[in-house]
């Protein structure tokens, strides 16, 4: 085993910008910073145009670069009319270029410049604890890392941030519900570097509470499995957006790292490495995956529907005797998401055993008899004295199943109501391998066919890592 020193230092080159990027990161901030001051010319109501996020606090990915500029308006306008002017400045900011809208809390415009993603996001110019929109506090975040942070714990942060997101539990928004970027630059505040973050992770145990103020903060106020208060405003848990299975995820790659470190943990595997994975996995022939396309919708409420019809699906198949053992929603996060099950048998007995009334409860017996007499293969007493019968299934293959759910012949199939239209209409069903000849189409489903599929090697397994 190497040392781990020697390790992290190769990381840090790793996630470290050439002299060269961030020039031209900067170069494209400048661009993006002045069309956003054109576009809000003569626009009494804002105050100010600042960068912010990771770009400005020096804390970017390199593979990521993502620049946002927030418009600061005066806290006298109406929520309507910060938002309409929000929406205008940033589409005339990326006129020309490819944007669309977003949806946070309220609507941003996000659009690219060259190789970067760029969002325009407008906020309320106001003092800490006066917030009215939940965008008010970045430029505090941006004021308070940039105040903290030299050089060294800008490298630290990223070390982190890459860590996290090799890992798979890096970024807050619900498809991930892992640590944000400000997660990560509070946790290096606290602790120092990222190793000193590592190690307190990995003895980190369930409820938690990380807070660098430390006098302030009462114990049960907040109820999560991670609980990490924002230093601009203790009464915000910044671990809230974090999932269980991402805080034990935390924990345990950070326990594993701790023992066995490993420059693996800071490259991303490449697509055509993941494809490859799933396609030697011995569980692929389990799997059913459903992909379909839909009317776009806000991240949230999309990401939503999606898991509420993953569970409701998983309901459905074992209601119908399959035994599902873990199961996933995906999506392009525009028009096309998916499902995917792992099954123990994407087929079941043909034939079911069922166990009727007692044979000396005249009524129930002869309901039963009269009921079902013609669709029973076969019937007995059993030693309980119960009417034992072997009736085939009308459905014993998953693919079958999932068509009619999908379809809507069944009713109460389980598809969130607003979702149930648009999946009727248009989507697929593939069995097993089938599925391998959409994932150069999708590759957006390959995260998390691989998440479904494989062990976690980073946090159970060898030096390798087999996911993101
Ligand atoms: N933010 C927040 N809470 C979140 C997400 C975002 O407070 N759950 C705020 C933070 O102030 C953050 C800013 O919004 O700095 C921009 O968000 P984001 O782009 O997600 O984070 P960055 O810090 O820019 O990190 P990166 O883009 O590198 O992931
Ligand atoms: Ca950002």
């Amino acid at each position: 085993m190497k040392d781990i020193e020697k390790i992290i230092d190769e990381a840090r080159e790793l996630v470290s910008p050439t002299p060269e990027q961030e020039k031209e990161v900067g170069k494209i901030a400048e661009i993006i910073k002045s069309r956003t001051l054109e576009a809000s010319k003569g626009i009494d109501e804002v105050h100010s145009i600042e960068l912010g996020g990771s770009y400005e606090k020096g804390t970017w990915l390199k593979d990521h670069v993502e620049i946002d500029i927030f418009v600061k308006f005066s806290p006298k306008i109406s929520r309507r009319k910060l938002e309409q002017l929000g929406i205008e400045i940033g589409k005339k900011t990326l006129s020309g270029h490819k944007w669309s809208l977003r949806y946070s809390e309220h609507p941003y415009v996000e659009g690219y410049l060259d190789t970067a993603r760029v969002n325009v996001v407008a906020c309320y110019d106001v003092a800490p604890d006066k917030w009215i929109s939940a965008a008010d506090r970045s430029p505090h975040h941006t004021k308070l890392i940039k105040e903290k942070f030299d050089s060294k714990l800008k490298i630290e942060a990223r070390l982190l941030k890459k860590f996290l997101k090799v890992c798979g539990i890096y970024g807050a928004e619900i498809k991930t519900q892992g640590l944000s970027g400000y997660v990560c630059e509070v946790l290096i505040l606290k602790y120092g570097s990222f190793m000193a973050v590592v190690e307190a992770a990995a003895k980190l145990s369930e409820g938690d509470t990380i807070t660098i103020n430390e006098a302030t903060i009462r114990k049960d106020k907040f109820n999560t499995p991670l609980v990490i208060t924002d230093p601009v405003d203790l009464n915000r848990n910044l671990g809230a957006a974090i999932s269980s299975e991402k805080a034990a995820t935390f924990i345990l790659v950070s326990r594993r790292f701790t023992k066995s470190p490993s420059l693996s943990y800071f490259k991303e595997t490449s697509k055509e490495n993941q494809e490859d994975l799933i396609k030697t996995s011995a569980l692929l022939k389990n799997l059913v995956t459903v992909i379909f396309n839909h009317k776009p919708r806000t991240l949230d409420v999309l990401w939503g529907q999606l898991k509420r019809s993953e569970k409701r699906l998983v309901k459905q198949l074992e209601k119908n005797g399959f035994t599902v053992w873990r199961s996933s929603a995906a999506s392009d996060e525009d028009n096309s998401s998916g499902f995917i099950f792992l099954l123990e048998s994407l087929e079941i007995p043909k034939i079911q055993v069922r166990k009727g009334p007692k044979a000396d409860m005249s009524e129930d017996a002869e309901t039963f008899l009269e009921k079902n007499h013609d669709q029973l293969e076969l019937i007995w007493i059993g030693s309980d004295m119960r009417i034992n019968s072997v009736k085939e299934k009308k459905i014993w293959k998953a693919e079958v199943l999932l068509n009619e759910l999908l379809k809507g012949t069944i009713r109460d199939s389980g598809v969130a109501p607003r979702l149930k239209d648009d999946v009727k209409n248009d989507f697929n069903i593939y069995r097993g391998k089938e599925v391998l000849k959409t994932l150069r189409t999708n590759p957006w489903l390959i995260d998390k066919v691989l998440g479904v599929l494989t062990t976690h090697e980073l946090s159970f397994g060898e030096d390798k890592p087999t996911q993101n």
